[in-house]
């Protein structure tokens, strides 16, 4: 591959790992170094967890869920094993039958509908808005129904979604709200914590997320209604919950004081209480994350100000977390790929859009159905953005972008 000359500097080192191709010169995430600089506080509460033989409904699970629904200003929280699960409990909470409704964007990961389905919902895509990448709240009206139950709105990659049209709406057609915070935990609407501003909220902690637990795992339901709580608690754990008739089984089979029955059909989705421990630690320094993710995306913003690339555009009011800092270009396999051979990696996000992907097909969606959503996937790059990340290193991909905008690249 030639090189043209690049007018700024790139950092050495970073230079010669591009040269041997020892390993990317900008990883996708900050993980491993996440948790270097955590070790001190994360390894003595996984010692703790694994040493006190207790890993499952411990005391670090509710803990944490006390502790991430005070942090967004909730009531109630039930802990879960993922984001997908945490929809799908609160759709079984809900009643949610398969023929009702449940609108979201269709710029959205596939594990949104796929998790409204597992709940026993309908999923109804609509389209986006071209600036924030989020549901266009014009859009909403169309697509409510007589069995529309649910408007799920995601905050798309770290930034919130107008909820108070949202909200407005969905008040005019007495509708519950979902907001989705599993990309946008720590980011604000007019200075308050997202997770609030819903009738219920989920998060995701999955690896890739800016709350994130070691593996898979976690996932939350937040709501101030203490019933819809309580049920999707029993969703999560079997089915299980108090003994509606003590007087019956106890008299058959339980012995005094044990009143806990299966009462329907539900998942094993408890959080891991090792999952709990570690989320505890970081959600102490979820604003810090947060807040230096607005850095680094601020410096990619003054550094791609040149270029040809649409860069974030950020609502007035709201503070975004930033889960990835968006760009779209052009010519975006070329590009992407040109980021990739030199060792950033950059991404794409949601392809196909959530109506063209082969379990969608059924409803009967097809191309042109969402032009936003649809020019915005054929656009859309993923940069690198963590809290780890240096200014060396947001340097070298604007370098590198810069090269294969310039197309002097072979
Ligand atoms: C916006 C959004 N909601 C929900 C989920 C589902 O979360 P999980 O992967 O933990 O099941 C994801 C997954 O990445 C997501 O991006």
């Amino acid at each position: 591959m030639h090189v043209r000359v690049l007018s700024m500097s790139i950092n050495k080192d970073y230079q010669q790992l591009r040269t041997t191709g020892e390993s990317p010169v900008v990883p996708w995430s900050g993980n491993a170094l996440q948790y270097r600089d955590l070790r001190e506080e994360l390894a003595p509460e996984i010692e703790r967890v694994l040493s006190s033989g207790k890993y499952v409904l411990n005391e670090d699970v509710a803990a944490f869920e006390e502790e991430f629904a005070a942090y967004c200003g909730v009531q109630h929280a039930v802990a879960v094993r993922s984001g997908s699960d945490a929809i799908a409990v609160l759709l079984r909470a809900l009643g949610m039958r398969s023929e009702d409704e449940v609108v979201l964007p269709a710029n959205s990961c596939s594990s949104e509908p796929n998790a409204i389905l597992l709940g026993g919902g309908k999923p109804i895509p609509v389209d986006i808005l071209a600036s924030t990448y989020n549901l266009d709240p014009d859009q909403i009206e169309g697509a409510i129904g007589p069995r529309t139950r649910l408007i799920h709105a995601v905050h798309a990659y770290g930034q919130p979604c107008d909820m108070e049209s949202i909200n407005r709406i969905a008040k005019h057609h007495g509708l519950p709200v979902l907001e989705d915070i599993a990309l946008a935990p720590g980011a604000r609407i007019n200075g308050e914590r997202v997770g609030r501003f819903g009738d219920f909220a989920i998060a995701s902690f999955g690896q890739g997320k800016i709350l994130n637990s070691a593996g898979n795992g976690g996932g939350i339901l937040l709501t101030n209604d203490g019933s819809v709580a309580e049920r999707a608690r029993s969703f999560a754990n079997y089915g299980g919950g108090v003994n509606p008739d003590p007087e019956h089984v106890r008299t058959t089979y339980l012995p005094p004081g044990r009143q806990r029955v299966w009462l329907q059909p539900g998942l094993n989705s408890s959080l891991d209480a090792i999952q709990a421990a570690i989320l505890r630690v970081k959600l102490r320094h979820l604003d810090r994350f947060v807040k230096a993710r607005a850095e680094r995306a601020r410096s990619y913003d003054s550094q791609l100000a040149g270029l040809d690339v649409i860069t974030p555009v950020i609502s007035d009011g709201v503070t975004s977390a930033y889960r990835g800092y968006i760009i779209r270009v052009k010519d975006r396999d070329r590009v992407l790929a040109h980021l990739q051979g030199s060792g950033v990696e950059a991404a794409t996000m949601y392809l196909p859009p959530v109506h063209l992907q082969p379990a969608m097909t059924r409803f009967g969606y097809s191309e042109s159905d969402f032009p936003v959503t649809e020019q915005v996937a054929r656009e859309l790059i993923v940069l690198p953005i963590y809290p780890e990340l240096t200014e060396d290193q947001i340097n070298y991909v604007t370098q590198t972008l810069e090269e294969a905008l310039s197309g002097d690249i072979i």
